[in-house]
Parts: structure tokens; sequence; C-alpha cells
């Protein structure tokens, strides 16, 4: 069993986001392996390093993501993605001064904040994304219903048959 296992209630969009995440999942646990196996402090750097390239890079695709699909959200997620790249630049700096702790913390400190950030805070992207889709189906079944069921509920246009009907003149001549 990996250190870090991806699992079902993680999916936000079966598509870029997924792969990203699932990405840095696995360098989390290419960094536990690391850590765990006393491997050199260059070989962990260089994996920290990676995970920090690929999460910035996530972080500003996921942004992109959001922002074109309208999530109310942004800017709150925005400030979540920055303190955890100001985090992720700190366990830099404290591992390349030599901290041994650093290097044993780091996997669980990355895995921890990823699991949360994905199932707490990305899921809202797939909340908004269903409430969308079920607005959508909503107004959409609205305008398949019949002119009568519209007008019921206060939509559509009043049929021409209930206008009244207009006096029969003679033509002008
Ligand atoms: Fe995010
Ligand atoms: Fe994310």
């Amino acid at each position: 069993m990996a250190y870090f296992a991806w699992a079902d209630d993680m999916v936000i969009d079966g598509g870029p986001i997924d792969a990203d995440h699932r990405l840095l999942v696995d360098l989390v646990n290419e960094l536990h392996t690391a850590t765990s196996e006393g491997q050199g402090r260059a070989v962990v750097e260089t994996i920290l390093h990676r995970v920090i390239v690929s999460t910035q890079e996530h972080l500003r695709n996921e942004e992109q993501i959001m922002a074109q699909m309208g999530f109310p959200d942004l800017d709150n997620h925005k400030i979540g993605h920055k303190h955890f790249m100001d985090q992720l630049w700190d366990l830099e700096k404290k591992l390349q001064a030599g901290s041994i702790t650093v290097a044993s913390q780091l996997s669980s400190v990355l895995r921890d904040w990823l699991s949360l950030h994905i199932r707490r805070n990305d899921k809202e992207l797939l909340r908004f994304q269903r409430r969308q889709a079920r607005e959508q189906a909503r107004k959409g079944s609205a305008s398949s219903m019949a002119p009568s069921a519209q007008r019921a509920v206060g939509l559509g246009k009043p049929a021409t048959s209930a206008l009244p009907a207009l006096p029969a003149g003679k033509p002008r001549s």
C-alpha cells in the first residue's frame, strides 16, 4: 500500500485537475521513499524541488480552470494556494539549511495538506459544477414544458389562442 494512496473521493474533474493531483501524490510517495530510506539530502532536495515546481504549475492551472468556470470562491481559494506555496518555500529553505527534522517531516506535511486541500477545498469546485448542472437541467426541462405548464410557473409567452379574438372588420378600401 502506497504511503499516500489515491482514492475515489479525491476525484474532482476526471480530467486535468485530477491528472495534476495524481502527479503530486506520486511525488509525495517518491519523497517519502527517499526520506524513509535515508537517501542523501541532495536526492531529497531534488524531489522537493520537483514537488515545488509541479505544485506551482498545478495551482496556476487550477486557478485558470476555476476562473473560466466562474467559480465564485476563487479569491479565497487563491489565498489558500499562496499560503501553501509560502510553506513549501520555507520548507525548502530549512532543508537547504541542513535541518534533518524538516526532511523527515516533509512527506507527512505534503500529504496532509494535499489530502485536505483536495478533499475539502478543491471539492468545492465539484459541488459548484454539480449545482450548475442541476440549474441547467432545471432550465432545460422548463423550456421543454408544454406552454400551459410554462405559464403555470411563470415562464414563456402567453399562447396566441389566449389573446382576445380580433374583430373581423371589412378590409379598408
Ligand atoms: Fe486548489
Ligand atoms: Fe488542486
